[in-house]
């Protein structure tokens, strides 16, 4: 499935107990282009967002604060990557339907993005984004 876990990098205070930096920088950490950065929060616990795959978009989430469990379907398998690590990314490609539930009251996803929003590259519709899995796998093999 087109998609990966990455370990972003983080300055820890080996000395003091005074918490953790971590950052990903454009053209170095990601292999795309970040032209977008949103984040969501106040979202309660048990609360499941997204139900969408992208045509084009690929992007970079990460759980910033608290615990969220990502969804991940291509047509074929079925996965769930549990995200409560600030110093862990998910990247997620094109044609990858997912959903993220909150584990945990008012978790903060932090994502990166490969382009500038547009409702166009969105596929919201399950059996719509079947039909179209299908065809970008028939593509890629061909
Ligand atoms: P959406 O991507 O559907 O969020 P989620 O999958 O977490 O539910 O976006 C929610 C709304 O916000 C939708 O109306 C589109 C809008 N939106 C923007 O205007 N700009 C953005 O960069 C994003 C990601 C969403």
């Amino acid at each position: 499935m087109n998609y990966s876990l990455i370990n972003i990098k983080t300055c820890s205070s080996l000395h003091k107990d005074i918490g953790n930096l971590s950052f990903f920088e454009a053209e170095k950490d990601l292999p795309f282009e970040i032209k977008r950065v949103y984040y969501t929060y106040g979202v309660k616990k048990g609360e499941t967002r997204g139900f969408h795959s992208h045509k084009t978009l690929h992007q970079l989430l990460v759980c910033v604060y608290g615990s969220i469990t990502v969804a991940l379907e291509d047509g074929h398998s079925y996965e769930e990557v549990h995200l409560d690590d600030p110093s862990v990314g998910l990247l997620i490609g094109p044609g990858v339907w997912h959903t993220m539930k909150w584990l945990e009251d008012d978790s903060v996803l932090c994502v990166a993005a490969s382009d500038y929003y547009d409702a166009g590259d969105y596929i919201r519709d399950y059996y719509e984004f079947l039909d179209y899995a299908e065809n970008l796998e028939e593509k890629i093999e061909s």
